[in-house]
């Protein structure tokens, strides 16, 4: 099983779609964001976007080319040395380590391709399984914010910096 990263691609639009009908995901990774049902075409319509956008890559988390979810890289508006990282993994595929596989590809990039200083990431309080991964990749916590709607959880930000991230990899 090779698992890798590649910019989201068109021919993942109908994958990608599936997922993001799914409104667990639609909620904990996008926040809303999308109107559903969302169609193979906004998808397609959408990776178009992401495809052009060369500061926060989005790409695709594939296992033997197959699209399994997907990872993000958004730089901050305030900090062009800041991402915060979003992702999300197909439900059929849960519970078998992709998402742990697929951060660390995403912060390697980010630190050694992209010459971030830190990456963060904000989960619902409500997502262990988020926060799980998120530490086993050497995130530690920053701080909670009350939540952004009314009905939402509060959010609980992480934090990995570049030096961390490679005394990490240096053992
Ligand atoms: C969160 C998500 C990305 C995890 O993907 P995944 O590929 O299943 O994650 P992994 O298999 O790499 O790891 C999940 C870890 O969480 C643990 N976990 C799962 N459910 C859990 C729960 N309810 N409570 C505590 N830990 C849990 C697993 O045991 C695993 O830890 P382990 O490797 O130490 O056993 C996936 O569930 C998902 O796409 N969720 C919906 C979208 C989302 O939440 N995106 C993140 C927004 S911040």
């Amino acid at each position: 099983m090779e698992l890798r990263l590649a910019r989201i691609r068109i021919k993942d639009a109908a994958a990608f779609c599936r997922c993001i009908n799914d409104q667990e995901i639609m909620t904990k990774t996008f926040d809303e964001a999308f109107d559903l049902p969302f169609s193979e075409q906004d998808a397609a319509e959408y990776i178009r976007r992401c495809r052009k956008d060369k500061e926060s890559p989005e790409f695709s988390i594939l296992i033997d080319d197959r699209f399994v979810g997907s990872i993000s890289l958004d730089r901050s508006e305030s900090d062009d040395k800041s991402y915060e990282i979003g992702y999300f993994v197909d439900r059929d595929h849960w519970g078998k380590g992709i998402a742990s596989k697929a951060i660390v590809k995403a912060l390697d990039y980010g630190f050694r391709r992209m010459n971030a200083e830190k990456i963060t990431g904000e989960v619902f309080l409500d997502n262990p399984a988020s926060v799980k991964v998120l530490i086993k990749a050497g995130f530690t916590f920053s701080h909670k914010s009350p939540p952004k709607k009314v009905g939402q959880p509060e959010n609980i930000h992480y934090i990995i910096t570049k030096e961390q991230y490679l005394k990490q990899v240096s053992g």
